[in-house]
């Protein structure tokens, strides 16, 4: 959701905060703004994509604040979009998070005279300032912090100080440091055009930046937080020749693959407590929790360990004993229903673990134990090289716990996901992309990959899409069957294959359109569907990443044959911090 950039040091200032934001449009937002000083300060706002911004070069000065806005507190207009000022346009602010005792500071300021312009809960934090302010910004925004209640990472400027003041509170802020040039952000990927070295910001933390250093200061001392190194190239964040991120995700999984495996492997803490535990619960949303479902079934299938999976935002209705283990998972980290639920699970005495793509992301704060996937920034808002990270670091776990029995899995998966990633899917794509409703089947750990096929259809292509067990399609769903349904079947040999086979008939004899990912050279499945993608003959746990692929593939391209914004889908943001 909102993103954040602030830059000081000796370029020009907007627009490394204008390149700064388009690199953070993937969070999702509706409005955008920058305010800069030269010495004066001025502010540029408007509603769209940023990308055809044109009056940001009006903005001059080597010190300037950026923000892109998902409207939470009042609609997406000009005036609601971020900076948000004082009464004098004198001190201006950015805001991710939500002040909750908002409406009680605006009566009160209201009162006191101060005139508002917006309908955010943001704007008070500027009129608060202001009564505050002296002279000495880093003083006012501390006498502040205090009276607000809520989430925040707020960037603050004021009319003759070239500085910003910047304090995080449960929403995510990093500081990169440059020689003579600092850069805030929301997460690490607009600072890698200027620096690899990051500092993740702490709750409590206020820090003061001007172009000669920075100070950090949590309650009245002094902080020296240690500097870490981003990992990953600034490559990883451009197209490379690709139409679009989601893509290039795409083809980059074979090496995600390895570096995911990789990364379990050289945490020994993860496994031992794994090994552990008598029961574990997962938590995850969207695409974390469908890959977190295979987990489960592979956990109990193999390591025969119970292992539940709840969705984050449900999590509260069915806590677990302290007992069990607590893993949740999260690509971004920041996802705020993940996150209170490990929260809950914590006070209640379990032992948690967080399994995240994003160093330093607020996820890995409230977490014992964290296991980074490293499958490097994912900045199309459709999870694709994450999934597949975290399927991959799942596969190593159990390979791991239960004395290698998945060891096959990993050196199928590291020979065939290379050419999968290429597959031809067009004339699936042909039979699909005008339905307006497709059912995903799959049985066992394909149930759970059938349920990520059809959420990354709906959500990049809008048709509408729902996975199923193959074996509940005839408890209800069986009523959508007709020429105009085709179904996606997931009907690779092993367990589940001839109860699939059976499934598929009682498909075709509704006359569904049928689309079959299948074992090449499977005759009887080719002569029943209507579209059969062949996959090489593998392990049933390599299977599941391999058919995963082929359904992200065909999300794609379905996306695309319809004109959709593929990378950044209507209503969606990547990084959802609100519950
Ligand atoms: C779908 C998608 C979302 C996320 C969900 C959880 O492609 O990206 O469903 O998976 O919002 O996000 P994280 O994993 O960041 O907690």
């Amino acid at each position: 959701m909102c993103g954040i950039v602030g830059y000081v040091g000796y370029r020009d200032a907007a627009s490394v905060c204008k390149d700064g934001l388009m690199h953070l449009e993937y969070r999702g937002y509706d409005s955008y703004g920058i305010a800069s000083l030269s010495p004066k300060l001025s502010v540029f706002k408007s509603v769209g994509k940023i990308s055809n911004a044109k009056n940001i070069s009006s903005l001059k000065g080597t010190c300037a604040i950026g923000h892109t806005r998902w409207a939470t507190h009042g609609v997406p207009s000009e005036i609601n979009a971020h900076p948000l000022t004082d009464c004098g346009d004198k001190i201006a602010v950015v805001h991710n998070g939500i002040i909750e005792n908002y409406a009680k500071l605006k009566a009160a300021l209201i009162k006191r005279g101060h005139v508002f312009k917006s309908e955010t809960d943001t704007e008070v934090i500027p009129h608060l300032i202001e009564e505050k302010y002296t002279g000495n910004l880093l003083d006012a925004v501390s006498k502040i912090l205090p009276m607000l209640e809520g989430s925040y990472a707020i960037l603050a400027v004021a009319e003759g100080e070239n500085t910003i003041v910047a304090a995080r509170k449960g929403s995510p802020l990093v500081l990169g440091v440059g020689d003579s040039e600092y850069i805030f952000a929301s997460d690490a990927v607009p600072l890698i055009d200027y620096t690899k070295n990051v500092i993740y910001l702490e709750d409590g933390d206020i820090a003061e930046v001007k172009s000669d250093g920075y100070k950090i200061f949590n309650g009245k001392k002094i902080v020296k937080h240690p500097i870490s190194k981003i990992e990953w190239d600034a490559s990883v964040v451009r197209k490379s020749g690709f139409p679009h991120y989601m893509l290039k995700e795409i083809f980059e999984q074979p090496d995600v693959f390895s570096n995911t495996i990789q990364s379990v492997k050289e945490n020994k803490e993860v496994v031992a407590l794994i090994k552990k535990a008598s029961s574990i619960t997962v938590v995850a949303c969207g695409t974390s929790a469908n890959a977190s479902m295979i987990f489960s079934y592979m956990m109990e299938a193999v390591c025969k360990i119970p292992t539940r999976v709840v969705v984050g935002s449900e999590y509260k209705y069915f806590p677990t004993p302290a007992s069990s283990l607590v893993i949740g998972v999260s690509q971004s980290g920041e996802t705020a229903d993940t996150i209170s639920a490990l929260k809950i699970s914590k006070d209640m005495g379990a032992k948690t673990i967080a399994v995240t793509n994003v160093l330093g992301s607020s996820i890995t704060r409230t977490a014992d134990v964290v296991l980074y996937t490293r499958a490097g920034p994912e900045v199309s808002v459709a999870a694709t090289k994450s999934f597949t990270a975290q399927v991959a670091a799942f596969i190593e776990i159990v390979n791991l716990v239960s004395g290698k029995k998945l060891e096959p899995a990993v050196s199928d998966i590291l020979r065939y996901l290379p050419d999968v990633v290429s597959a031809d899917v067009s004339s699936a794509v042909e039979l699909c992309k005008n339905a307006s409703t497709l059912l995903y089947v799959g049985r066992g750990m394909f149930y759970p990959v059938a349920m990520e096929g059809a959420l990354k259809m709906k959500e990049i292509s809008y048709i509408h899409a729902e996975g199923y067990a193959a074996g509940e399609l005839k408890h209800g769903p069986f009523a959508l069957l007709c020429r105009e349904t085709p179904v996606a079947a997931l009907c690779l040999h092993g367990a589940t294959y001839s109860v699939m086979m059976s499934n598929l008939k009682e498909i075709k004899a509704r006359n569904a359109p049928l689309v079959a990912v299948g074992e090449a050279g499977d005759q009887d499945l080719e002569d029943l569907c209507d579209v059969f993608i062949p996959l090489p003959k593998v392990s049933e746990y390599a299977g599941i990443i391999l058919s995963s692929v082929i359904l992200q593939i065909m999300a794609y391209h379905c996306a695309v044959a319809l004109g959709r914004d593929v990378d950044m889908p209507r209503n969606l943001a990547k990084s959802v911090t609100v519950e």
